[in-house]
């Protein structure tokens, strides 16, 4: 799949973009010191496994991803690049991570966070992400082609952007997830603000996954 970026989209992304890193812009190095070894938290034994991309100094989708996994019971693993996104977020955002959107590019994930995660014992995946150039960083791709999917592996996306109500980022989002997840039964996603916590309890609540306080 190419993709293509009309300047006025390009327009409206630096636009998101700059209203939603007004208060990092300034920081020279957004992501500079992120850490190569994935962040873990929950009981591996679940049967719900979070996994989850973030790149921000804010750590919106972690924030998501460790708060989903309170509300499920879920193990969480983050997914570390092999080759991180250093540098300043225009770096990224301009550079890197806008080059691989173009390319429909597939960069490593570490081996560190693939030996965290047996997917045989979960039938239940959440997967978040921030949205990058109007869909999933591209190492969602990545990781979810990584396995193999049948119809009883059940995937839930979860993200958030600058902009949390855009439909064409959701379901560009929910496609690529689709393409990528090829054979897995690939549910409608919670596409939703890290504190918006009442459509995250509705998003699990409808799909049978809140088990705090039963
Ligand atoms: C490379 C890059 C591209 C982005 N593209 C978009 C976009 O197309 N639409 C949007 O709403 N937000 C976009 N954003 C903003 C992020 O989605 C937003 O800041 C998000 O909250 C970051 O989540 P995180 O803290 O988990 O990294 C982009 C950010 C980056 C770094």
């Amino acid at each position: 799949m190419k993709k293509r970026f009309s300047a006025r989209i390009c327009a409206l992304l630096i636009l998101l973009a700059s209203l939603s890193c007004a208060a990092c812009s300034n920081a020279p190095a957004d992501g500079a010191d992120q850490s190569l070894t994935p962040a873990t938290a929950g009981d591996p034994s679940s049967s719900v496994l979070v996994v989850y991309f973030s790149w921000s100094s804010e750590g919106n989708t972690e924030q998501m991803a460790n708060y989903i996994a309170g509300q499920t019971g879920a193990y969480v693993v983050e997914i570390i690049p092999e080759d991180p996104y250093d540098g300043s977020y225009n770096d990224v955002a301009y550079g890197r991570a806008q080059e691989e959107a173009e390319a429909n590019a597939r960069p490593a994930v570490s081996q560190e966070t693939y030996d965290l995660i047996n997917m045989d014992d979960y039938d239940t995946v959440l997967i978040g992400f921030p949205i990058w150039w109007h869909t999933a960083p591209m190492i969602i791709g990545t990781f979810l082609e990584h396995y193999d999917w049948t119809a009883d592996d059940n995937i839930y996306p979860f993200f958030q952007g600058a902009s949390n109500s855009n439909q064409e980022y959701y379901n560009n989002s929910m496609s690529f997830v689709r393409s990528s997840a090829e054979g897995a039964t690939v549910h409608d996603g919670l596409y939703a603000a890290e504190s918006n916590t009442s459509a995250i309890d509705a998003y699990l609540s409808e799909n049978g996954l809140l088990t705090a306080g039963e």
